[in-house]
């Protein structure tokens, strides 16, 4: 299989890094700066195992895109500082030329945008390439998710592996909706051990604000989610996460594309399943849209 990403910057670079030190499949950066890919790749092809046939490689042609089974949208016309919608009206446009690009050299791959502000972006990929909307894929919902989990860790002095059914849907931003109903921690409801869902709901929110306080933006954590998917395809094992895909009907919506509970296999999408929420959560998340 090959692995292609789009953006080989901070993000770019960690989840290409991550294919190839665990012996994935070979990975192709395609950066506008043709040298950043090539620099990239070279750095990470010293994380090749030793006995893996993998490779990877930089360019900026995006004819080499050709074969690509998976392509991997990471890349962004600007740093943004307060809102992941500030460039919009250029990465929209970024993301018109790349759908047309991927349509034009591997239009039988699987897209998975990281690129933000995610949601807007996952829907002008899939209008834009006219591809299955089960095969463009956001990944972040499972990122906040993340970061809920650690927040509970936090709040409660847990370790995380005794909080279960943890999520969170909806928007990749300030209106995402971390579903408490569900949780569960050490067996008990989350509900029995917090007073209120506000204070956590608002640092999950602001989590990204809080990162870049010490650090210049998040590269990590969505490396590692997006990689996860990755993994799941390139092996044909099934993942259940939040992502973000074009709603045609589910959760009520039409048109839009934002983070639902979604079962991915090697061909994309398999299933939107549908999860109980209580009425705080089905209105948080009505008021997104
Ligand atoms: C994040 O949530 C900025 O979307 C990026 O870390």
């Amino acid at each position: 299989m090959l692995i292609s990403i789009v953006g080989s910057g901070r993000v770019g670079s960690s989840i290409g890094f991550l294919c190839v030190s665990n012996g994935l499949d070979d990975v192709l950066f395609v950066n506008k700066t043709k040298e950043k890919a090539i620099g990239e790749a070279l750095d990470i092809a010293n994380a090749i195992p030793a006995n893996s046939k993998i490779s990877i490689r930089g360019t900026d042609d995006y004819s080499e895109l050709v074969g690509s089974d998976i392509v991997v949208i990471t890349a962004s016309v600007d740093i943004y500082l307060k809102d992941r919608t500030e460039n919009i009206g250029l990465q929209v446009k970024m993301v018109k030329d790349i759908a047309e690009k991927i349509k034009e050299y591997c239009p039988s791959a699987i897209v998975l945008m990281v690129s933000n502000p995610l949601d807007v972006l996952t829907y002008f990929f899939q209008k834009q390439s006219g591809f299955s909307r089960f095969k463009v894929i956001g990944i972040a919902s499972s990122l906040d998710t993340s970061r809920f989990r650690y927040y509970i860790s936090e709040t409660l002095s847990v370790p995380q592996s005794s909080i279960s059914n943890a999520l969170v849907l909806g928007e990749h931003g300030d209106s995402m909706v971390p579903i408490f109903s569900g949780v569960s921690v050490g067996g008990n409801p989350l509900f029995s051990l917090i007073d209120s869902r506000d204070t956590i709901t608002e640092n999950v929110r602001n989590y990204w604000k809080t990162l870049r306080n010490f650090k210049s933006r998040s590269q990590f954590g969505i490396a590692k989610n997006t990689f996860d998917v990755i993994d799941a395809i390139v092996k044909k094992k099934e993942i259940v996460i939040p992502a973000s895909i074009v709603l045609e009907g589910e959760y009520g919506e039409y048109n839009i594309a934002m983070g639902v509970p979604v079962k991915i296999d090697q061909n994309g999408v398999s299933e939107i399943q549908k999860i109980k929420l209580d009425d705080t959560e089905a209105s948080s998340l009505k008021k997104i849209i």
